[in-house]
């Protein structure tokens, strides 16, 4: 199927060039938000904090308890649901693992042999077309489910691999990673959220690719870009500058040792020491406009309910703990019937996207109309 294939790939490029996405009116450079993946947030304590705007929940824990999206419309009338999930590899907890990954020879070696608290992921062959498919369909369920946008965990794979290491078990390079995360950003884009907007998608981590495919996606999240835990320097915070500069959100999570007690989640009422809580805020480290989040050290405190602001406020202020419930993580996962699952046959469909695009290019085609009721704003890539 030549001819497909160039129109795909011809396709491809227009739609990059020319893709209008439509963003919600609070999306915007510096809002306040919280992220929450270590356990499911409780959705009958009353939400803390009530200001911010944006939320990254975790996709599984969102499925199984499909109630997070009502509470939290209700609770913060602007909220804008981001959607965490592993892109990089497949996890027990993952509500495909059985179904899908478990016996499907996708899997290769374990995050990481020398951390053995995440020994049940394993990274998934992402040049094979069947797992793009299946991380697709998390994204079109992340859409199915309310959720506003996605966040796609570990689209760093080509760091183990580097020198020969072939650490993920596949060989896999950063090319590989630009093609896969360039497939995904045209998969969101293709669609139209429940509140009306296009289903965004942003960059997690991994510096290098900012150039290759940061003009492709709508917002970045950054795991320690100060390096503040790290002996060696490589600070990453500047490389998302791009980001700002171009009206998207950049969310910075730093983990200063002194917030909170790793092995029990609790949380200092003072938040983090002076000294940490200064390093972990200060703007000058190519982190100005970032919506920042003081957050836990490891173990299960980590990416928890226990945070910290910095906002503008001195040290010793700004905690804020949101209430979780570890219970709420095994509840059952949806039947797959309950969500809405795309044919088999899904790379005839993949294909339309991009004629789409390029009949919109070449015959005038009318973009999709916004929700009347917002201002959206929109960005070209
Ligand atoms: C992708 O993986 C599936 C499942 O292991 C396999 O059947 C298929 O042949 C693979 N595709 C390619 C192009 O290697
Ligand atoms: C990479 O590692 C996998 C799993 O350990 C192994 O099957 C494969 O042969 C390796 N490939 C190369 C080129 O070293």
């Amino acid at each position: 199927m030549k001819r497909t294939a160039s129109l795909f790939a011809a396709g491809l490029s227009i739609q990059q060039a020319l893709a209008q996405v439509n963003v919600p009116p609070a999306f915007e450079v510096g809002v306040k938000w919280q992220i929450i993946i270590q356990n499911t947030i409780d959705i009958k304590a009353p939400l803390q904090p009530s200001d911010a705007v944006v939320w990254d929940l975790d996709l599984y824990h969102v499925a199984r308890n499909p109630g997070i999206v009502e509470y939290l419309r209700t609770n913060v009338p602007n909220a804008i649901l981001v959607c965490y999930f592993n892109a990089g590899l497949a996890q027990e907890s993952d509500c495909d693992y059985d179904s899908r990954w478990r016996n499907s020879g996708l899997l290769g070696n374990v995050y990481d042999p020398d951390e053995p608290e995440f020994s049940d992921e394993r990274w998934i062959n992402i040049k094979n077309q069947t797992a793009r498919d299946w991380i697709k369909r998390r994204i079109t369920l992340a859409n199915d489910l309310g959720c506003d946008a996605v966040d796609p965990d570990n689209i760093d794979g080509y760091l183990n691999d580097e020198d020969g290491a072939n650490g993920t078990g596949w060989n896999l390079a950063e090319a590989d990673y630009v093609a896969f995360v360039t497939d995904m950003a045209a998969h969101a884009h293709a669609l139209t959220t429940k509140r009306g907007f296009t289903l965004l998608i942003g960059q997690k981590n991994a510096p290098e690719l900012v150039g290759p495919v940061g003009g492709l996606l709508d917002f970045a999240v950054l795991e320690d870009c100060k390096t503040l835990n790290d002996d060696e320097d490589f600070t990453f915070c500047r490389d998302f500058q791009p980001y700002v500069a171009a009206g998207k959100p950049v969310f910075s999570i730093e983990y200063p040792s002194t917030l909170g007690n790793a092995e029990t989640g609790a949380c200092s009422a003072t938040g983090a020491s002076d000294a940490q809580y200064a390093a972990s805020c200060d703007t000058s480290q190519g982190n100005a406009g970032f919506s920042t989040a003081l957050k836990i050290q490891g173990g299960v405190g980590e990416l928890n309910g226990c945070t910290q602001y910095c906002s503008g406020e001195a040290p010793g202020t700004g905690v804020v703990v949101t209430a979780t419930d570890p219970e709420l993580d095994g509840s059952p996962c949806p039947p797959e019937a309950s969500i809405r699952i795309l044919p088999t046959v899904f790379s005839f469909f993949e294909v339309g996207i991009p004629l789409r695009a390029t009949l919109r290019t070449e015959f005038g085609i009318k973009e999709p109309k916004q929700p009347a009721d917002k201002e959206a704003e929109t960005w070209s890539h």
